[in-house]
């Protein structure tokens, strides 16, 4: 399973990149709307700064509701940084959204169908052509609902019909639903900054570093 940083925070991404362990970018309007920055220019500065990954998702905005809106939209954003091979256009899980990721993708563009919340969704929105779904397990969570088992029937799904879409598992809160998702067969895991950390760690290992540590400094010492 690949990872994605979910951010449009660019001291996270940068840090992330960094560490040699991201293959791409999601963002949202909610992330976006966070930095305070205009957002054509914060995905352009994002483009930029990871050069190497596989794709970068640039939603299009909530103002966009139609298909003809969204493919509007879509064909500005794809003009950033000279038509940069690694931008994603994101579709929220709508029929617009599905006949605007049937446009797109027929026209060679990658897309990412987000607000997945059923596998029905999933298959609409594979056979619409995305390169990416999306769905969301903590939102379901939230709700009472076991997210990693949409995951789960999604890959499930994908893998009895070889549909290619990849699945992105999106709202992932926490250590457990990485190693969740990923033994499900999620193709990317999406996650914030502090998950990222969060998965790096284990306290014995902080402990053995410690001893290590100890240890290393008694046999210097003599
Ligand atoms: O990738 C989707 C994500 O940004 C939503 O996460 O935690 O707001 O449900 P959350």
């Amino acid at each position: 399973m690949k990872l994605f940083i979910d951010s449009a925070n660019v001291v996270d991404i940068k840090k992330a990149y960094k560490v040699g362990v991201l293959s791409g970018v999601t963002t949202n309007p909610s992330l976006v709307a966070k930095e305070g920055v205009k957002f054509e220019d914060r995905i352009e500065e994002i483009l930029k700064l990871v050069p190497k990954v596989e794709s970068v998702s640039a939603e299009v905005t909530p103002d966009a509701v139609t298909a003809e809106e969204m493919i509007a939209q879509a064909e500005e954003l794809i003009k950033i940084n000279n038509y940069d091979k690694n931008i994603t256009i994101k579709l929220p899980m709508t029929l617009d959204g599905l006949e605007a990721c049937r446009y797109l993708a027929d026209k060679g563009i990658k897309t990412n169908v987000t607000l997945i919340f059923t596998v029905n969704q999933a298959l609409l929105a594979a056979r619409a052509g995305a390169t990416y779904v999306s769905p969301f397990l903590g939102r379901l969570d939230d709700i009472s609902e076991d997210g990693v088992q949409l995951v789960v029937k999604i890959a499930e799904l994908f893998r009895i019909h070889n549909l290619d879409a990849q699945i992105i598992a999106a709202s992932v809160r926490h250590p457990d639903h990485v190693t969740r998702v990923a033994m499900a067969g999620a193709h990317i895991a999406t996650v914030p900054f502090s998950v990222i950390e969060q998965i790096s760690k284990h306290p014995l290992t902080d402990q053995g570093l410690e001893k290590f540590a100890a240890d290393w400094k008694k046999a210097v010492k003599g």
